[in-house]
Formats: structure tokens, sequence, C-alpha cells
């Protein structure tokens, strides 16, 4: 069996190192475009894709992402319907993502932004101190990576709300909400909003000037999903009216952010370049074997995504 390396993005064979060529067994790994005979390419691990890519190749029978998301990879327009995509499900990767939000809410709870702009004053002033249980915090997104940011938001102390597409039982100190009444109850209850859903047709664009209108006023968005969540008019509006005091943003709709956009020196946004967290490869190398052995035993990849839903 031959497997595709195909970014337009990342040096892959670079990016993975020789522990994973080595560890993929009987598996010949050849970079895209491959010479070869294209018909024996049934395995692709691919990110960010260029549009043609998978035309050369009838035979390809699944797509392993390098990251939890796979919507980069449905976005190429030469993915055929029946071709598995899978992502990558690491729980080292949602520890990570967690510490990261943790950093940015507990920021907001305590104001270190504002303690920043003071020290360069050399203003030494008190700001009073704000308890976790008087920072809700609304998490879109109750997946892998969610549940986990919920959990340990939730020990810190914060009221956690979790909002996903289906009924969820929720750990103790997390409440639940799904569908679209369940997200309004869920941001009339925010003052920190973190968005980690997919990027699907349904989320594009979610976080814009009426789900921040819905939020406590003077609220926070940390955003980690996808650029295309966020309309970026609507985010530069609810700061200069004070509906948002601030914003974390690791991802955009374009990567990396351009030269002169007004997120690099607006006052009150914290921009990071898509490092909230990011999967091991040795995670990536065990998606990839799990893969391999469930083609080679005709059975359906794990964590293989539901092409339909679009995560
Ligand atoms: P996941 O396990 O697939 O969870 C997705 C969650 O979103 C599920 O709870 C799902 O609801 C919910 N959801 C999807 N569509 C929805 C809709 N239309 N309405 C309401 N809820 C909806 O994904 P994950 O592993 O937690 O990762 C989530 C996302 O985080 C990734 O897709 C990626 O965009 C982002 N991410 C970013 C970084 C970074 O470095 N910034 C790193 C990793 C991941 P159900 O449970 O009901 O299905
Ligand atoms: C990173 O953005 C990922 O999807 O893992």
């Amino acid at each position: 069996m031959r497997c595709v390396l195909v970014s337009r993005s990342l040096d892959l064979r670079f990016y993975l190192g020789p522990q994973f060529m080595r560890a993929a067994d009987c598996i010949e790994i050849v970079s895209h475009p491959h010479d070869g005979p294209a018909t024996d390419v049934r395995l692709a691990v691919a990110w960010h894709p260029p549009d043609d890519a998978f035309e050369r190749y009838p035979n390809l029978q699944a797509v392993c992402s390098i990251g939890a998301g796979v919507d980069n990879i449905l976005a190429c327009p030469s993915l055929r319907p029946d071709v598995d995509v899978i992502r990558v499900v690491d729980p080292a990767q949602a520890q990570m993502m967690s510490g990261f939000v943790a950093w940015h809410v507990i920021g907001h709870q305590r104001r270190f932004a504002t303690y920043q702009a003071q020290q360069r004053e050399e203003r030494w002033q008190r700001l009073g101190q704000r308890r976790a249980q008087d920072v809700p915090v609304g998490i879109l997104g109750f997946g892998e990576i969610g549940r986990r940011v919920a959990a340990d938001l939730a020990l810190l102390g914060f009221p956690v709300m979790a909002w996903s597409r289906t009924a969820k039982q929720t750990p103790q100190g997390v409440c639940s909400f799904h569908g679209t009444a369940g997200l309004d109850a869920m941001l009339g209850q925010t003052e920190v909003l973190v968005n980690l859903l997919p990027l699907t047709p349904e989320t594009k664009g979610i976080l814009n000037r009426t789900t921040f209108a819905r939020m406590y006023r003077g609220g926070y968005l940390i955003q980690v999903g996808r650029g295309e969540h966020l309309v970026d008019a609507d985010l530069l509006a609810a700061l200069e009216d004070g509906q948002l005091a601030g914003a974390a943003l690791d991802v955009f709709a374009t990567e990396p952010l351009a030269p002169g956009h007004p997120f690099w020196r607006y006052p009150r946004i914290v921009v990071t370049p898509h490092d909230a967290c990011e999967v091991s490869v040795e995670a990536i190398g065990a998606t990839f074997r799990a893969t391999a052995e469930a083609i080679r035993a005709g059975r359906r990849p794990p964590h293989s995504i539901d092409r339909e839903r679009g995560y």
C-alpha cells in the first residue's frame, strides 16, 4: 500500500519527521505529486491540500488529518464523497488547549491587560479582585477538547456552560445546552465565550454581532476554533462600543494574519499564531497506523468523521 503526503502549506515529510516514516510499517510514503503508479495510493496524510490533489488517486480510501480539525480537507474539491476522512483525537492536545483557554479566562478575570498597561506607565494601582465564581464561561462545542476545557475551568471555580448540537450528560459543575434555543439561553448567561466548534456550513460566521449582543456587557471572546467562525468587523464593532472588553484570537480566516490587519494592533485584542495547541507527531502516527490497519482489514478507520455532518 502507498500513502501520499499532501499539503500546500507544510512540508509534511519534514513536519512528521523520520520516526513517523519508519513507523509506517510496510507502507511506502511518497510526496504529492507522486510520479509512480497512482493506483497504488490508498491512503493520504493531508493538511490544506491543493484543490486538484486527490484527482490523481482513483483508489484512495482514506485521508488522515494531522490535527483535530478536518475542515481544510473537506474543502478540497477533488475529495470524493466516499473517501473516509480521519481526524486526530489526542488527549494531550486537549490538555494543552485547556491551559491556553484557562490562561485567557483568568487573564480577563484578573485584569492582566490593564495591569500590563499600568506597568508601562509605572502606575501602582490595585483594581480589585473578582472571584472565579462570578465570571460565567460559555463554551461553544462540547466535544473531545471542549469537554476537557469545561472540566478544568469548573475545577478552577468558574461557572461553566457548554453548547453542543445534541443533548449531553455533563460532569458536575458544567451546565449543558444544545440547539438554537440552547445557544440563546447560554449566551444570555455568558461573560467569557470560548469557541471550540468545528468549521461547518452551520457554524461559519457564528461569532457575529447578534451573538456578542446576547452576552453580558463587557464580555470576553476566546476564539480558538477556526477563523471563518468570526465576522471580523462585528468583533471590532463590539469592542468599540464596549459590548466586549477584549478578545484572544488564535485562528484567522487568512493565516498568517495579513500585515496591517486591524487585529494586530488593536489594544484589547491578543493575537497568537494558531498555536493554542497542536497534536503530537506520536498521536498522528498512532492515528495513521490505526487507519492503515483498518483499511487492510476492510473496516472503517477509527475517528472517521461523518461526511454528512462535516465533523
Ligand atoms: P469534536 O470532538 O468533533 O467536537 C465538536 C463539538 O462541536 C461537539 O460537541 C459538537 O456537538 C459541536 N458542534 C458541531 N456542530 C455544531 C452545531 N452546528 N451546533 C452546536 N454544536 C455543534 O471536536 P474537537 O476535537 O473538540 O475540536 C473542536 C475544534 O477545535 C476543531 O474542529 C478545530 O476547529 C478547533 N481546534 C483548534 C485548535 C487550535 O490550535 N486553535 C486546535 C485543535 C482544535 P455534538 O457533540 O452534539 O456532536
Ligand atoms: C488545529 O488547529 C487542529 O485542528 O488540530
